[in-house]
């Protein structure tokens, strides 16, 4: 059985602090997020990390910061090693030439390993944990009909003998073609049903999971894109794997001399922003995370992550808190909307391929990487910066763009 290749990370005390953890009903967890809300040290100490305006403490005092939150994540919750960790950190020598600085470099997270990869591994290791340890036999979720998280979590249900239902949204009635993540759900053995349009995912899914109750199964139910907590997920699960992102980057970033000033990310339900923001207020480097919208507003979105930061500090017992005006995003590039092709992103998805030989998707990271260009030529960063793009995944859409994309390559 494939399972047998899964093991839990080795911790200290781990199992006593898992249950404290558990423990703690989510409502007590807002409240005490509330309460940490109106401390004023608090809310200093999280806004200044997060807007880069303290002084840089060296790079011992970042490291031993690094390994206590680390510490403090393992103390806390079970992960599994779906995983393949750490993945590669690499210089974008030609992308930085041609742009004229700053030093861009690539965390490579489409290399996670599972299925093609992506960022979904990082937060399934911590997610099906959860459902493991509750004896969950089929895991419940929903997203869009080309989504990765869906993908991933089919794989990663497949590892571990699971079930996987995935109600998958359509956006038009044009007729659905079972190809890039649609052709690997099938493969992976996922029941994947396609919802009629203006069906209310979550009225099915809690359906679902009646029925499998009511047959003597033990569903686990967990949003899109595995950030919010909510149904069965009771903790920001999704968010911890983007805690332990950004540790992973600062360690990679150390060895070469260098300390991220700016981490850039394609953001949508906002689980991989939170974790990634929470971990640089931690960390105390100065490092300052970006979201770009692949969908949401601007203000949507900053709402939404403050949230599940705040949420994650807390499941955590950081004293941290934030508020959307500390979470950086720019909806600038969404172009026409979420999953819709335009120019900039097929450039930047052809400029990267050719000068780097990396392949992007076109609705994350292409779109990520044509703001990211913007931001460069525009004069948002300075020269001597260093700023981290992390590949977030999702390259099996590109097949299923194929003829929009060969109308833009040249
Ligand atoms: C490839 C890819 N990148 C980025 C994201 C955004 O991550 P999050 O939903 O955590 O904001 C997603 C979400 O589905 C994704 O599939």
């Amino acid at each position: 059985m494939c399972s047998a290749a899964l093991q839990f990370a080795p911790k200290e005390g781990m199992m006593s602090s898992v249950r404290l953890t558990r423990s703690r009903s989510p409502a007590r967890a807002r409240s005490m997020c509330a309460a940490a809300s109106v401390s004023t040290f608090l809310i200093l100490s999280a806004c200044t990390a997060t807007r880069g305006e303290t002084s840089r403490p060296g790079p011992a005092a970042t490291s031993r910061a690094a390994r206590s939150l680390e510490r403090r994540v393992e103390s806390r919750f079970d992960r599994l090693t779906i995983a393949h960790l750490p993945t590669p950190l690499e210089e974008m020598e030609v992308l930085t030439a041609e742009l004229g600085g700053p030093r861009l470099l690539i965390k490579r997270d489409d290399q996670t390993g599972l299925a093609f990869g992506g960022n979904k591994a990082r937060k399934l290791d911590y997610i099906m944990a959860d459902a493991q340890a509750k004896g969950a036999d089929v895991i419940i979720t929903w997203a869009g009909l080309q989504s990765n998280w869906c993908r991933q979590t089919a794989a990663a249900a497949a590892m571990m003998g699971m079930r996987a239902i995935l109600l998958l949204s359509r956006r038009d009635d044009s007729p659905v073609v079972i190809d890039g993540n649609l052709l690997l759900n099938a493969i992976l053995g996922a029941e994947a049903r396609i919802l009629p349009l203006g069906t209310d995912p979550v009225e099915v899914a809690q359906q679902i999971a009646e029925e499998e109750r009511a047959a003597g199964n033990t569903p686990y139910v967990v949003g899109v894109g595995g950030s919010s907590t909510g149904f069965d997920m009771e903790e920001p699960l999704g968010a911890m794997g983007y805690v332990t992102a950004l540790i992973e980057t600062h360690n990679q970033a150390e060895v070469r001399g260098a300390v991220p000033d700016y981490v850039v990310i394609p953001t949508g339900s906002g689980g991989t922003q939170a974790g990634l923001v929470v971990a640089a207020a931690a960390l105390r480097a100065g490092t300052k995370i970006i979201g770009i919208s692949v969908s949401g507003s601007a203000d949507a979105i900053r709402r939404n992550v403050a949230r599940i930061a705040s949420e994650t500090a807390d499941a955590l017992g950081l004293r941290l808190s934030f508020s959307p005006e500390d979470i950086i995003v720019f909806d600038d590039y969404v172009g026409e909307g979420y999953g819709i092709l335009n120019a900039p992103t097929a450039d930047a998805i052809q400029r990267v391929a050719r000068g780097e030989g990396i392949l992007l998707d076109p609705v994350y990271t292409g779109k990520a990487m044509s703001g990211l260009i913007d931001l460069v030529e525009t004069g948002y960063f300075d020269p001597d910066d260093v700023v981290v793009f992390i590949h977030t995944g999702g390259t099996p859409a590109i097949f299923h763009y194929g003829d929009e994309l060969l109308r833009y390559i040249r």
